[in-house]
């Protein structure tokens, strides 16, 4: 199978995330040109950019970073075959103590940024037959979850982009896709109770839950020259019968 990412611009937001950061290095190691963001773990990105990965600071809630950031990416690149959509900010509080700020952020980096920077950089993704765009998502999104009404709703709103955008760009080859990763064991998820990580395995047919190496490498297979013609979906990694 020919997994080779050669020649390939890939831009992942989240570059410093656990998903994110294993994403990086295989598409590297691959022979990809990868370009990732970060916004306040500089030692992960420091890390990650000794791979040969070209690191961005940006704040994916702010416009004005963003516009920053694309001026100089869209003055350096002339196209872009893969975006992925990985960055997400949480700020879990019921909707009772939910504040408007933490409402505003949380969207504005899961939601708005996705839609943004997919707009911005369309022209560079549209020199490229096909190119691909990844929304990591996750099962919040689909069935919610108590405490995370923000993170919830971002992740559903790409889920719902993922099926317009693929409708949308389809016939440009442009190919839009979801991957919910499943529960893994991150920065996101490091103040989840043990108990919590416990039943998910209980739940789980494999006893197992989610490696970020392995959804980087269904990512990097999804990447690859092997997929032409898959769009519009939401692929799952679950820790549970769906
Ligand atoms: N962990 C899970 O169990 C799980 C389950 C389902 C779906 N997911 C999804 O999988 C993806 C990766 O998750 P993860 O657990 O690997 O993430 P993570 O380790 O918690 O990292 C979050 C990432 O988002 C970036 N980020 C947050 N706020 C930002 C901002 N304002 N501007 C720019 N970047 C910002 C962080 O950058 P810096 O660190 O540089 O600030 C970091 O790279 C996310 O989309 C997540 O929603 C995760």
């Amino acid at each position: 199978m020919d997994l080779l990412l050669s020649r390939k611009k890939i831009l992942v937001t989240g570059g410093t995330s656990e998903l994110g950061s294993a994403f990086v290095r295989q598409a590297v190691a691959r022979g990809a040109e990868v370009h990732f963001t970060w916004h306040e773990s500089k030692a992960r990105a420091l890390a990650l950019e000794k791979t040969g990965a070209r690191k961005h600071r940006v704040d994916l809630g702010s416009t004005e970073s963003m516009d920053v950031f694309l001026k100089e990416f869209l003055a350096a690149h002339e196209t872009l075959d893969v975006l992925v959509h990985n960055a997400a900010a949480t700020a879990d509080a019921r909707l009772g103590s939910l504040s408007e700020a933490e409402w505003d952020r949380v969207l504005a980096v899961g939601l708005k940024a996705p839609f943004y920077l997919t707009q911005k950089l369309l022209p560079l993704l549209l020199k490229v037959r096909p190119s691909k765009v990844f929304m990591i998502v996750s099962r919040a999104g689909l069935e919610g979850l108590p405490g995370a009404a923000n993170y919830a709703a971002a992740k559903g709103g790409l889920i719902a982009m993922t099926k317009v955008l693929a409708r949308e760009l389809g016939k440009k080859q442009v190919l839009v896709n979801a991957v919910n990763p499943g529960f893994m064991k991150s920065r996101m998820t490091e103040n989840v109770p043990e108990e919590t990580f416990q039943a998910a395995l209980e739940r789980s047919p494999t006893r197992t839950i989610s490696d970020p190496e392995e959804v980087a490498g269904f990512l990097v297979y999804l990447s690859s020259g092997l997929v032409r013609g898959v769009t519009g979906q939401v692929f799952h990694f679950e820790s549970r019968p769906l």
